[in-house]
């Protein structure tokens, strides 16, 4: 069992087991602070975009040439940049901070969420 390490909307770092040959996005989509993935790991929405932490972002297989193309167009697109539907989790464990525009298409798919953290002052992001 690896361990994803996964940094919430409130910069809070989470342990999330996860079973070695599942896709990151598929841990993620799980969470209430997870991704939305909403072309379901097809490559082309960009909804499970993550920055993998320098330190652990060897530990993925590198990403084939449709995950750099899509990545590469994205507005806040960095060097650590993935796509969770498109990096499997090895054996071991991998670092990893969901972009701020997963986390609005993730609140955009559960509106009751999103209100519910406007009320409370949590959404939007003040990091
Ligand atoms: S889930 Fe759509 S690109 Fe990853």
């Amino acid at each position: 069992m690896a361990t994803l390490q996964v940094i919430d909307r409130d910069g809070v770092s989470h342990d999330v087991e996860c079973k070695p040959g599942l896709k990151v996005m598929e841990v993620l989509r799980e969470l209430d602070y997870g991704v939305a993935a909403i072309c379901g790991g097809m490559c082309s929405c960009a909804t499970c975009h993550i920055y993998v932490d320098d330190a652990w972002k060897d530990k993925l297989p590198a990403p084939m040439s449709d995950e750099r193309d899509l990545l590469t167009e994205l507005s806040h697109y960095r060097e650590n940049s993935r796509l969770s539907c498109q990096s499997l989790v090895g054996s071991e464990d991998v670092d990893v901070d969901i972009t701020q525009e997963s986390l609005q298409a993730f609140l955009d798919e559960n509106p009751d969420l999103r209100h519910r953290l406007e009320a409370e002052g949590k959404w939007p992001l003040k990091r």
